[in-house]
C-alpha cells in the first residue's frame, strides 16, 4: 500500500504552478512543523524495530521529497523566464528608424572653396569680432556718424557704440592697426542686417579680403578677382567691372559675371540683364589707411567684399536663400 504522506504530496506537486505555492508545499511536508518532520520527530517513541525501518523510510521519502521540489523549482523559474520573454517581446520585424546622413552645408562648402582658392594666392585667413564698435564697422572705414552711407545698410544696434557688424570690413582695420604692409589675407565671418525676404537674410555670410603693399594697383585688384571668380564659376565665365561707391574704397566697384542660370540670355534671377552681381571692391581709401595709422601715401591696397550666401545660391541654382538656415535633412542630403 503507498504511503498516505507520499501521494498527497506527490498530487499536490503535482498541481503546483508558481514558486510561492512550491514554497508553501515545502514548509508543509518538510518545514519545522511539517507533516514528515513530526512523523521523524515521533520515531522515539517506536520500537526499535520499528523505529530502524521507519527512520530508513522517512529519510529516503524525505530525499525524495526534497530532490522533487529541487526539480520543480528549477522547472518553475525556467517557466518564469520563458513567461517574461514572452510578455517583453521585441518585434523584429517591424522596420527600424533610419538614420538620416546630413553633409557639409553648402554656404560651408562655398566658404572652404574660397578659402582654398585664396591660400593658394597666398593669402592668409583672419577673424574679427561680430559684436563690433561703431568705430570699426562705420568711423574707421571712412563713414562717419550721420553720414548718408550708413543708411545703406540697416544696422542692428546694441547700443550707441556697439553694433552688430554689417560687413566684414571692420577686419581690414583691425589687422592694419596690428600689422604692417606687406599684407594679403582674406577674412570670413558672420554679420548682420535688420533685412529678411526671399535674398536676405538676418544674419549672413561675408568674405573679406585685403592686399596692401607699396605697389599695389588696380590691375592687381583685377587679375586676382577675374581668377578667383574663374576658378569658383568656370574658366569662361564672362566678368565685367562697373563703376560703383564705398567710402572705404577710391575708385570703387562692382563686379558682374554672366548669369549662370540662363546662360547671360536674361532670365528672373538677373533680372532679364544677363548678368550678377557678386563682388563689391575698390582701391583702399587714403582715409582708412590714417585711421588704420600707416604713413601717409606710402601703400596702396585693394579690398573686396562677397555675400557667400548669394554665391552658393548661383553656384547650384538655389532660389530661395532661407533654405538654408530651416535645416531640412532633404535639403541638406544633396550637397
Ligand atoms: N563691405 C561692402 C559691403 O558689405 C563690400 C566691400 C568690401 C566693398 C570691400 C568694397 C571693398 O557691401
Amino acid at each position: 500500500m503507498e504511503d498516505p504522506l507520499k501521494q498527497s504530496f506527490l498530487s499536490e506537486i503535482g498541481q503546483v504552478s508558481s514558486l510561492q505555492e512550491l514554497l508553501n508545499i515545502k514548509a508543509r511536508y518538510i518545514g519545522k512543523k511539517g507533516l514528515l518532520t513530526e512523523k521523524i520527530k515521533g520515531l522515539g517513541n517506536l520500537s526499535t524495530e520499528d523505529r530502524k525501518f521507519y527512520g530508513k523510510y522517512y529519510n529516503e521519502l524525505k530525499n525524495f521529497i526534497e530532490e522533487l521540489l529541487k526539480t520543480k523549482e528549477s522547472e518553475l523559474k525556467q517557466r518564469e523566464i520563458e513567461h517574461s520573454l514572452r510578455k517583453d517581446i521585441i518585434d523584429i520585424t517591424l522596420p527600424g528608424k533610419d538614420y538620416y546622413f546630413g553633409g557639409c552645408h553648402p554656404v560651408n562648402k562655398t566658404l572652404i572653396e574660397i578659402i582654398k582658392i585664396f591660400q593658394e594666392l597666398g593669402f592668409t585667413v583672419e577673424e574679427g569680432p561680430e559684436v563690433e564698435l561703431d568705430y570699426y564697422n562705420f568711423e574707421a572705414l571712412n563713414i562717419p556718424k550721420n553720414h548718408p552711407a550708413r543708411d545703406m545698410q540697416d544696422t542692428f544696434y546694441v547700443s550707441e557704440e556697439v553694433v552688430l557688424r554689417t560687413h566684414t570690413s571692420p577686419v581690414q582695420v583691425r589687422v592694419m592697426e596690428k600689422k604692417k604692409p606687406p599684407l594679403r589675407f582674406i577674412s570670413p565671418g558672420k554679420v548682420y542686417r535688420c533685412d529678411s525676404d526671399v535674398t536676405h537674410t538676418p544674419m549672413f555670410h561675408q568674405v573679406e579680403g585685403l592686399m596692401v603693399d607699396e605697389d599695389v594697383s588696380f590691375s592687381h585688384l583685377k587679375g586676382v578677382l577675374v581668377y578667383f571668380l574663374e576658378r569658383l564659376f568656370g574658366e569662361n565665365t564672362p566678368v565685367r567691372f562697373r563703376p560703383s561707391f564705398f567710402p572705404f574704397t577710391e575708385p570703387s566697384t562692382e563686379i558682374d559675371i554672366g548669369c549662370i542660370i540662363c546662360g547671360a540670355k536674361g532670365c528672373r534671377v538677373c533680372k532679364g540683364t544677363g548678368w550678377l552681381e557678386v563682388l563689391g571692391a575698390g582701391m583702399v581709401h587714403p582715409n582708412v589707411f590714417r585711421f588704420a595709422g600707416y604713413p601717409e601715401g606710402k601703400y596702396t591696397g585693394f579690398a573686396f567684399g562677397m555675400g557667400v550666401e548669394r554665391l552658393t545660391m548661383l553656384k547650384y541654382g538655389i532660389d530661395d536663400i532661407r533654405l538654408f538656415f530651416e535645416n531640412d535633412i532633404r535639403f541638406l542630403r544633396q550637397f
